[in-house]
């Protein structure tokens, strides 16, 4: 790699804390970004030593393979300037970067379109003889109007190529391997359609609360927070048509176009495709947890929802027919995330007392990585009977290193790799099909569930007839 910097807006902040600076130790450690020079850049007024404190406190907290002698050679990558973000004060940071740099803006969403519009007024956009880049975490605006604000701002100094609109969800092994998984065996696509899938569910449910994000998730709720942008990444990627040549536009194309063939809500319609809950106290494994509103810094009478579903329909030849469900939620039974797809039933007749199963193809994201076909077989023993059985694979063998999606993210845009980095029609798309559904939500309550449940009760009026949520209770890889 030739010498890059890597400009790190909100260096001081929890983002750089706990994700992106472990994720850099680590490839560092492999020798994955030899020449990589990291600049911390934030309002704080500390000198470079107190900036490695602080990187070393979060590395000891969260890289699990911190050691002191790695953490030496790491330490002089680093370095530190104070400022804040007007273009002024960035200009500190001429003759400190490399022709190649890399901008990442790990700052509050609020902030985004200012640091990207100081940034060129700078004049750090543009580079005669490298390349400059612009990192932009979620969530891209909070809803269609003011992405595209956003968008606005931005692209006053940045083009779109040099844009890379995070979401950490892309860097994950599971989804990468939907592409991988579903192109790359015959055997997937003549069933992967209306006449032989039922439905699709898509969940991801986390144990956790709201933690120390009211301050963010008051305003966000689970539908900007989840499903607007990773559960619709899931989605269109399960749903997309093949790629006639590997080209990171023509994917975001076939995304895009899955995106725009939604049967769209309105407002008579989301009442049946939607519901949102809220968690209330409960238990988690065995230990008491407070409701939501109990939260600090949440208000006492918060209609924010911690739980969301939608029932979303695809108007095109392959998904016609087909309820794609999705759903996520904070403080349920367990922290279990899957993209699971059910086969229609066999017609009969089958012989002796076998009954027909459910055919699911799973791509488990937690409790562990792994993709499992759950099947109808022999049940062992003097009568013809059949038993569910799960075929597992989980991706990594023993011993084989696996890679953070933030790991793999930053490499990716380090060396230039936009597959993985949502366009901005994809985020604008996704606002298209989130929007009445917010417009809708500004009236009215969300359903409580309690903490440790499976979530709201309602969210049983989503599913078509013969349809059921798959449990999240049940440990991983048993047949459900
Ligand atoms: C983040 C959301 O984008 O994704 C969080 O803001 C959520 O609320 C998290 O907990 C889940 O992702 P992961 O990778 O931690 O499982």
């Amino acid at each position: 790699m030739a010498a890059t910097t890597l400009v790190i807006l909100g260096a001081t902040g929890d983002l750089t804390q706990r994700l992106l600076m472990p994720a850099l130790y680590r490839l560092h450690r492999l020798d994955l970004i030899p020449g990589l020079q990291i600049l911390g850049y934030a309002k704080e007024s500390w000198d470079r030593e107190r900036f490695e404190r602080h990187i070393q406190k979060g590395l000891r907290a969260f890289a699990p393979d911190f050691k002191p002698a790695e953490w030496r050679r790491f330490s002089r990558c680093l370095d530190y300037v104070a400022g804040d973000l007007s273009a002024g004060q960035l200009a500190a940071l001429k003759g400190r970067l490399t022709p190649a740099a890399l901008f990442y803006l790990a700052l509050p969403p609020p902030l985004f379109g200012t640091a990207a519009l100081a940034l060129g007024e700078a004049g750090f956009a543009h580079s005669a003889r490298g390349w400059r880049r612009l990192v932009v975490e979620k969530p891209f605006g909070t809803d269609l109007a003011s992405a595209e604000t956003l968008r606005t701002q931005i692209h006053r100094c940045w083009d779109e190529k040099q844009v890379l609109r995070i979401d950490h969800f892309l860097g994950k092994e599971t989804t990468q391997n939907l592409m991988v998984f579903r192109f790359a065996n015959r055997f997937l696509e003549p069933v992967w359609n209306t006449k032989h899938v039922a439905q699709v569910q898509i969940s991801f449910a986390e144990t956790l609360g709201v933690e120390h994000r009211a301050a963010y998730y008051e305003h966000a709720g689970a539908l900007r927070d989840m499903l607007q942008n990773h559960l619709m990444q899931l989605f269109s990627l399960t749903a997309m048509e093949p790629l006639s040549t590997w080209d990171a536009d023509l994917l975001r194309d076939h995304k895009v176009e899955v995106l725009r063939a939604v049967t769209p809500l309105d407002a008579g319609t989301v009442k049946a495709c939607a519901v949102r809950g809220q968690y209330r106290q409960g238990r988690i494994g065995r230990s008491p947890v407070p409701g939501y509103r109990r939260e600090p810094g949440v208000a006492r009478d918060s209609r924010t929802e911690t739980f969301a579903a939608l029932r979303l329909e695809i108007n095109n030849w392959r998904w016609q027919g087909v309820p794609f469900y999705l759903r996520s939620g904070k403080r349920l039974a367990s922290d279990c995330s899957e993209i699971a797809v059910q086969f229609r039933k066999v017609p009969g007749p089958l012989p002796g007392a076998v009954a027909a199963g459910n055919n699911w193809m799973i791509f488990r994201i937690r409790p562990r990585e792994c993709l499992d076909l759950i099947a109808t077989a022999k049940r062992p023993g003097l009568k013809l009977a059949g038993h569910s059985v799960v075929l597992s694979a989980p991706y990594a063998r023993d011993g084989e290193a696996e890679f953070s999606a933030y790991e793999q993210l930053l490499m990716d845009a380090l060396s230039g790799e936009r597959a993985h980095f949502l366009r901005f029609d994809e985020v604008e798309w996704a606002w298209r099909v989130i929007d009445p559904v917010l417009h809708a939500w500004q009236q009215g309550d969300p359903a409580f569930y309690a903490a440790g449940s499976e979530g709201p009760i309602e969210q049983q009026r989503l599913l078509a007839p013969g349809h059921h949520w798959r449990s999240i209770r049940l440990p991983a890889g048993a047949p459900r």
